[in-house]
């Protein structure tokens, strides 16, 4: 559930009809409801009330911007990030270091010290290279870094082949045939105390089976780490949970997830770590934008709007659906290919869509833009970084400024060699 709809005819976001955010802030804009990211923040924490002893860590990299993380941190949540920049934004929105789960294939050593000073909560490494780099790093600085060893479950959780992450190819963790080796490698290192394990099979997942079996496989792993003598005291099940894109579309609850996680673990004794992104800032997310024009086409009309791949990329990446709704529907539809202005026919939203019907200068928005969207934009064809606003009831507040071509042309320079 979200708090984007219809009232007198006209989209609100929350209290504010979104007419007047395009107004004041100008289009396209990525427009957030804090009543929406805080219902989704306690939903799933409520699903996981049977789960004694947990941190729920938001994945920064679904939405890091400021305003939302400190709404989050308002619920509670911690942080899981995957670089010096999403910690240095968890930390500024007032997370605490001890809630802070540092994921990511390739944290550099800089990463790692800087880590290490802002003392986070805990390191989740995925090789032993990682972690004899990361024991060498702490011990130099005597300090002892608490871990997890990322598994690669080698599970396949049947969601796009792109954010796929439990296949045993896939970059991500290590086999569970050498967990207890490399368990074993690190466990003298004064410098880093590998106190557990993590997983993260994928993302926008529709099925829970084969988080299930993930999770099943690490419940294997702990019971035998703890058989060699291992203390494990923490498991990080990762995120995954999916969000409807599309009406109607029905996909496991947060209550569903809440169920199985808690009978799959009852018997572990530990720690539980969870790291959700899309199912905490999807829906609470639009992506408002203003049709430029409406152009003829072979079978259907191009609407084409000011928003483009650069700014929301999932489409163009994944081939991903967003809904595609006007903000002042008439009541009639049409069928349409929507497109942004970009220079490659890859900026397309849709083909062939049957959505309202728009013309020139009408306002729309992309729903379920809340995560992975702001965030993947790119300043493509010199398009700069769009706005983003956060709506509290009758509140809203530019939350990030819009970053023009020309703010970033500043940051380049042409050398005197070339003049
Ligand atoms: N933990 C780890 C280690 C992750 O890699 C991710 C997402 C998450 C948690 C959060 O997953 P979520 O709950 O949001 O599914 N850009 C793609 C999604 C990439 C996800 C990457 N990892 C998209 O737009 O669909």
């Amino acid at each position: 559930m979200d708090h984007f709809d219809i009232k007198d005819g006209v989209m609100h976001a929350e209290d504010i009809a979104l007419p007047q955010i395009a107004e004041a802030v100008g289009t396209p804009v990525y427009v957030y409801s804090r009543a929406t990211l805080e219902r989704h923040a306690r939903v799933f924490r409520d699903a996981l009330d049977a789960v004694p002893d947990k941190l729920i860590a938001f994945a920064v990299k679904a939405n890091p911007n400021l305003a939302v993380l400190k709404v989050l941190q308002g619920q509670g949540y911690g942080a899981d990030v995957v670089s010096v920049g999403e910690m240095r934004r968890a930390l500024a929105a007032g997370i605490t270091p001890d809630k802070i789960v540092f994921s990511g294939v390739g944290k550099t050593r800089d990463e790692l010290n800087a880590a290490l000073d802002a003392q986070i909560g805990q390191f989740n490494i995925e090789s032993e290279e990682e972690g004899l780099e990361l024991a060498e790093l702490a011990e130099a600085k005597g300090v002892e870094a608490r871990c997890a060893l990322r598994i690669n479950p080698d599970v396949d959780a049947g969601t796009h082949d792109k954010i796929s992450t439990g296949k045993a190819d896939n970059k991500f963790g290590v086999p569970i045939s050498e967990a207890g080796q490399i368990f074993g490698n690190l466990a003298d290192r004064p410098g880093v105390q590998l106190r557990g394990v993590a997983v993260h099979i994928g993302s926008q997942l529709g099925d829970l089976a084969p988080l299930e079996r993930a999770f099943e496989k690490l419940g294997e792993l702990v019971r035998a780490l703890r058989g060699a003598g291992h203390t494990i005291t923490h498991v990080d099940l990762g995120g995954g949970l999916g969000v409807p894109y599309r009406k109607g579309e029905s996909l496991p609850s947060p209550a569903q997830y809440g169920e199985m996680v808690a009978r799959v673990t009852k018997d572990w004794g530990v720690s539980l770590i969870f790291e959700p992104g899309r199912v905490i800032a999807g829906n609470a997310g639009v992506l408002l934008t203003r049709v430029v024009r409406v152009k003829r086409g072979i079978n259907d009309p191009f609407v084409i709007v000011d928003a483009a791949m650069n700014d929301l990329a999932r489409p163009a990446l994944y081939g991903a659906y967003h809904d595609f709704a006007a903000v002042a529907p008439n009541g009639a539809d049409m069928t349409a290919n929507i497109v942004g202005p970009i220079c490659e026919t890859g900026d397309t939203f849709a083909m062939g869509r049957v959505c309202d019907q728009l013309v020139a200068g009408d306002l729309a928005v992309f729903r379920t833009a809340g995560a992975y969207g702001a965030t993947m934009a790119s300043s493509y064809n010199s398009r700069g970084f769009i706005a983003e606003v956060l709506v509290d009831g009758d509140k809203s507040a530019v939350v990030a400024d819009r970053i023009d071509a020309g703010s970033i042309m500043d940051a380049e320079r042409v050398p005197d060699w070339l003049e």
